[in-house]
């Protein structure tokens, strides 16, 4: 595991970037497994610029997301495919039919899970895959739980992920109580991970994961077991 330390939120976005750039660079038709959340936006909207000025080319790009909340379809903007609309594809030159998002709106979720796993398996499995961490220390949504899920499927989430999420809404009430995640299997088949870290709200969790028991009750700490981890954060200031 390689630990990044930065000084602020513009220098961690700016070196998970590189990261990126460098992977789309070396194989342009890399599969990216991409997050949502506020930690990543900095790291898109240099990946933006870097495509504007004609230094990055995003044509053969293949993406997976993490989760989808479930019961939002892709045009309400708390959705996660909104938000990658809204904060990368529409602003890149990606083929967005090659941009892929578990469907919220899916009412046999058990189908759409099966589905997603079988997209992931059929793209060959991600080459890099983005993660933030939760305050509980979830990835993707996968929530402290007894046990690691492998697959891709629906999950409750935790009342401390409801509560974080809810500066996204209106109010606590509208944020949704259920998701779509993919799960470990997916997550830890990665060829790399690129986990990022903001905030001194994040600092004691990410201690907890990349250096405490690995275990389901925090879901992170499974990274642990993967070859090609590398950690960027800044969480010992706001
Ligand atoms: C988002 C996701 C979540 C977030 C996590 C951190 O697709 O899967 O695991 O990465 O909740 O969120 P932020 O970045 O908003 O602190």
């Amino acid at each position: 595991m390689k630990i990044i330390r930065t000084k602020n939120y513009e220098e961690m976005s700016f070196e998970a970037a590189k990261i990126m750039a460098a992977q789309m660079v070396l194989k342009p038709q890399s599969v990216l497994g991409l997050a949502t959340g506020s930690t990543p936006i900095g790291m898109y909207e240099q990946l933006v610029k870097w495509n504007k000025e004609g230094k990055l080319d995003f044509s053969q790009i293949r993406s997976v997301n993490l989760d989808e909340y479930c019961g939002l379809d892709g045009e309400n903007d708390q959705s996660y495919r909104y938000f990658m609309n809204h904060h990368l594809f529409n602003h890149v030159n990606i083929d967005i039919n090659n941009t892929h998002v578990p469907n919220g709106k899916a009412v046999d979720t058990k189908a759409e899970c099966e589905r997603y796993d079988a997209l992931i398996e059929s793209l060959g499995g991600t080459d890099i895959q983005v993660l933030g961490i939760g305050p509980d220390g979830h990835i993707g949504f996968n929530e402290p739980d007894a046990v690691f899920t492998k697959s891709t499927h629906r999950v409750e989430l935790d009342p401390s992920t409801v509560e974080a999420n809810a500066r996204f809404f209106a109010s606590i009430d509208d944020v949704p109580r259920f998701a779509l995640t993919m799960g470990m299997g997916g997550i830890m088949s990665a060829k790399k991970i690129l986990l990022m870290a903001n905030g001194t709200k994040k600092k004691e969790i990410l201690e907890k994961a990349l250096f405490g028991p690995i275990t389901p009750e925090i879901p992170a700490s499974i990274l642990q077991l993967h070859p090609d981890v590398t950690v960027i954060c800044c969480v010992e200031n706001d």
